[in-house]
Formats: C-alpha cells, structure tokens, sequence
C-alpha cells in the first residue's frame, strides 16, 4: 500500500458489532473477561486500549515500524525512550533541539544518573569525539527546532550500527510523509504527536516507533509502569488528522517554500533558515533524505525589539507555541520554546532574541505573506 492509502486505511477496519466506518472512542477502563484469562485481547485500558491500538498500528504503518506506542504527549514518548536506559549511561544529543529535550536531560534525567552531552550533529566528527564507552545512544532531530538544521541520517545509523547503540530520531518537524528514519537504518522513531500528524492543534500526544523486538517489549512494559498513555479521545482525535497528513504536507511545503523565498527577498530579513532554500547549508542533504522541505521557517529580525514589534504586528499568523497546525502559527523561540536553555548555548546554536519561527499553515499563502508584509513594515 502506498502513503496516503495507509494513512486513511491502516489499523482501522469497520466496527464488527455495528459496521461503522470510522474506529470507535472505546471509553472504558476495563474489558469484562470470559473467564480467569481470556480475554478478547484488551484487559485494561492503561495497558490497552482499541482506539488507541489502532492509531498506534496507523502511524506505525507510515513509519515502517513493525509497532507504535502512543504516549500522553511528546515529552512522555522522550520520558519513555530515555527510560531504556541505566544510571551511568550517556546519550548524545543534537544541541539544537526542541528545548523540552534538552529540560527532560539535564534539568530531569541527569538527577538520576543519566548523561548528556548536545553537539552539532550536521558534523559528525563532533559525534565521534563525543563518544564515550558509556555511550548507550544517539538522539538526533533532523530538521531542528528553530534553526532547521539537518542531520544525515544514513551516518548516524551507521555510527549508531557500529558502536552497538540506539539511534532515536525525532520526526515531528518533517513528519514520515518527508522522511522515514527506520527505512535509513535509525532504530527508533518518535513524535511530537500533538504537531503534523494530528494536524489541527486540538490535542496532545506522543508517538514512539520501532521494528527493534527488545525496544518495543521494555517499552510496552515501561508503559505499563509508568502510565503515560495516550487517551482513547486523543487518539481518535489524531487518526482524524493522520488521514489527511499527505495532503496537508504538501501544502505546507508548497506555501512554505513561497513564504521563505519572498522573506529572504526582504532587507529587514537578514537571515532565513529553511532546507528548501539553495543557501541553506544542508540543503543538498535535505533534498537527498526528504521527499520535501517541511512547513517550518526561522527568520532573524536582528533584535528583541524587533522581533517584540513583529510579533506584536501579525493578524493571521497567530502568537503561539506549538506548529504543525493547519493554521499559520508564529512564535519568539528564545523566550517561549527555548526559555529552559542556557542563554549562552541557545545563541551559540543560532537561537538569537532576534529569531522568530513560523509554522506555516494551510491559509491562502498570499493572505499569509500579506500580514508578514504589514507587520514587518512596523519594524526600523
Ligand atoms: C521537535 C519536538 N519534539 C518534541 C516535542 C514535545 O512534544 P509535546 O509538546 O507533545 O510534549 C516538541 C514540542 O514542541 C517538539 O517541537
């Protein structure tokens, strides 16, 4: 089956007790059992849940992963993943990661004995250096959250091969309609749920990917453990928006690749950070692994006070945390997704107080490009 076939049909059948079409929200806790263990395959809903199950088998299924889990949200999928670890072990990590990741590791996990270091992983000698005989894995986010960096796949799954470790890639930001990790040799896929996949910013959740038999059988234990499951609601919520994730991806990418060229047309722009565009750095690698660019864009205004009267400025595009809803959404990384991050290491990693990011949404493009037009006018 193709893309967009397994994204409206894969683990979703017709209901067999009333033949509807769309998969049920199973609100029950519980499953009355025939006798003492048997069951119809479900016992509790922490541990299983239908509705769940089928979104898990949908994004699993457009992923190439053998099996999903579906988390509470994106940090509980990450909380999951790290929990495979052990006191002692180490994780390298791409520095210019969504700020959460870089909370999660070192203002939680390394409490616990966890290590973490964050390098430039566009250069894999910096990888290599950082590697310890207690590295246990590598977590990677390709394109990055703001500054949309890209990461070559293809040689952190075969650094990760060769030292026996995992390799983790986040995929919120290109989503597997633009790239599909584990099909290059990555171990484990996870999501931001809550972004792309659902797609309408009306829900919260988590996704974590794998065809790895001993990941996904301590992982289904740890979610059992732990709890941090996704809601039958939720999970309805999101098989509503993975239908419709290929053409909305193609959207975004269509009216993001117009909005970033006509913003480094701008002179109050000075720099546009978007993989679609010929001077981006890794442009040539984005076009190798992605099937297409993405819908997020970063932008330097060159100032806070720029970036404040901007921001202040924009009717459309709406003053938001968050991305990969249909609707245009703007945000300030440096004050809202990246505020857990040091300030010296935000800037070193190109998160200035002049750096705005836009997820571009799925409006007319060229009533977006009018407001960015008005409100850039506000700024010297
Ligand atoms: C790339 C990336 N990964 C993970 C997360 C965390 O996801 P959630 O907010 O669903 O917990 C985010 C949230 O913005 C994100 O952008």
């Amino acid at each position: 089956m193709k893309f967009s076939t397994k994204a409206v049909h894969a683990g979703q059948s017709p209901d067999p007790s009333t033949g509807a079409v769309m998969t049920p929200v199973f609100l029950t806790s519980t499953y009355v059992q025939e006798g003492l263990g048997k069951n119809k395959g479900y016992e509790y809903s922490r541990v299983s849940n239908p509705t769940r199950t089928a979104l898990e088998k949908n994004i699993a299924a457009l992923e190439n992963a053998d099996e999903g889990m579906a988390f509470a949200s994106g940090m509980a999928a990450e909380d999951a993943i790290f929990r495979l670890l052990n006191p002692g072990d180490h994780v390298i990590v791409t520095n210019d990661v969504y700020g959460g990741t870089y909370r999660i590791g070192k203002l939680v996990l390394e409490n616990y004995g966890l290590q973490f270091d964050f390098v430039d992983t566009t250069v894999i000698d910096n990888i290599v250096k950082a590697y310890r005989p207690n590295t246990k894995m590598i977590f990677v986010e390709t394109p990055t959250n703001p500054t949309m960096k890209i990461t070559d796949l293809k040689a952190i799954a075969k650094f990760a091969k060769e030292r026996k470790i995992l390799s983790v890639v986040d995929n919120t930001f290109a989503t597997p309609y633009l790239q599909r990790p584990l099909d290059i040799g990555i171990d484990v896929v996870i999501h931001s749920v809550t972004k792309y996949l659902n797609g309408h910013s009306d829900m919260l959740g988590g996704f974590v990917g794998t065809s790895n038999k001993k990941v996904i059988e301590r992982l289904r234990f740890l979610q059992k453990a732990t709890g941090g499951i996704m809601s039958p609601f939720d999970a309805w919520l999101c098989l509503r928006g993975t239908k419709t994730l290929a053409v909305r991806m193609r959207q975004h990418c269509e009216s993001a690749m117009q909005i970033a060229e006509w913003l480094d047309a701008q002179k109050k722009v000075l720099k546009v950070n978007y993989p679609g565009l010929k001077h981006h750095p890794q442009h040539e690698l984005a076009g190798k692994q992605m099937s297409g660019f993405g819908g997020m864009i970063s932008f330097e205004l060159g100032s806070l006070a720029n970036a404040k009267k901007f921001l202040k400025a924009v009717r459309i595009c709406a003053l938001a945390e968050s991305l990969g809803g249909v609707e245009t959404l703007i945000s300030h990384p440096a004050t809202m997704t990246h505020a857990s991050v040091p300030k010296a290491d935000r800037i070193k990693n190109g998160v200035t107080d002049g750096l705005v990011r836009i997820s571009v949404g799925i409006e007319d493009v060229e009533d977006i490009i009018d407001d960015l037009k008005q409100a850039l006018a506000k700024i010297s």
